[in-house]
């Protein structure tokens, strides 16, 4: 997978690229993350990548030159058009469904904003889809490109070791994950789950499950329910 991250600051993605699972994903050539700096494409002699926004207001807007050019610079390098998606609190929430789709598709083209937000016609006219990563604002696009990153590369074949599988995650059948232990047996009075102990891998795995439902139904209620509503759904019987 190519994935391009359009940025006024790629230095932020340094230290999150250069560790563990990313690290490792890119040495092995799973994923080859490629930066680019939005300013560079800036025509005018000062750089200027934004302006005030037409109608009035606060703040300032990405302009359309430097985007657009940024934008068909990386697309031509590569012969994928890739999928272009815009961080952005106004976007749709990134969900882990949504991030294993976007793990199946060859390209991605992030593009993290600043400012007050981006020109309309960028979206419109990259026919770019927009996306959120919670209902919070952020200072700019780059963290939210960051986990979108992280979060699709752990998922490539070969980007996890065997010992940390992606399989049992929290959301992959809907559910939060159970709770887990490790040695002592007991810490500060705290004991492990004697049936964790027990070393009856049939029990064990019915408690975990129960504890999943368990914390889903605490944390979680609307998870709960779409859970819920899918297992009803399965034990209806067929209509002809
Ligand atoms: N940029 C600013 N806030 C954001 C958010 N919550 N998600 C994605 N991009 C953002």
């Amino acid at each position: 997978m190519r994935i391009d991250v359009l940025t006024l600051f790629p230095e932020m993605f340094e230290s999150p690229l250069s560790h563990s699972i990313l690290r490792r994903a890119q040495q092995q050539g799973i994923v080859d993350i490629v930066l680019s700096n939005i300013r560079e494409y800036a025509a005018e002699r000062y750089r200027k990548v934004d302006d005030t926004p037409y109608g009035g207001g606060p703040g300032m807007v990405m302009m359309c030159g430097p985007m657009f050019d940024c934008v068909e610079h990386v697309q031509a390098q590569g012969a994928e058009p890739g999928r272009i998606i815009m961080l952005t609190p106004q976007g749709a929430p990134l969900t882990q469904e949504k991030v294993v789709e976007l793990s199946r598709s060859p390209r991605l083209i992030l593009i993290a904003g600043r400012y007050e937000g981006f020109d309309e016609r960028i979206r419109q006219g990259l026919d770019a889809e927009q996306m959120s990563i919670g209902d919070y604002v952020l200072s700019g696009g780059e963290l939210a490109a960051m986990v979108v990153i992280d979060a699709v590369v752990r998922l490539l074949d070969g980007a996890l070791g065997d010992e940390d599988s992606a399989a049992n995650d929290s959301f992959s059948d809907g559910l939060l994950e159970y709770p887990h232990y490790t040695r002592p047996e007991e810490f500060r009075g705290m004991r492990v789950p004697e049936i964790l102990l027990s070393g009856d891998h049939g029990k064990i795995a019915q408690w975990r499950h129960e504890q999943s439902l368990l914390r889903t139904q605490q944390q979680r209620p609307d998870l709960y329910a779409a859970y819920q509503a899918r297992q009803d759904a399965q034990q209806q019987p067929k209509k002809r």
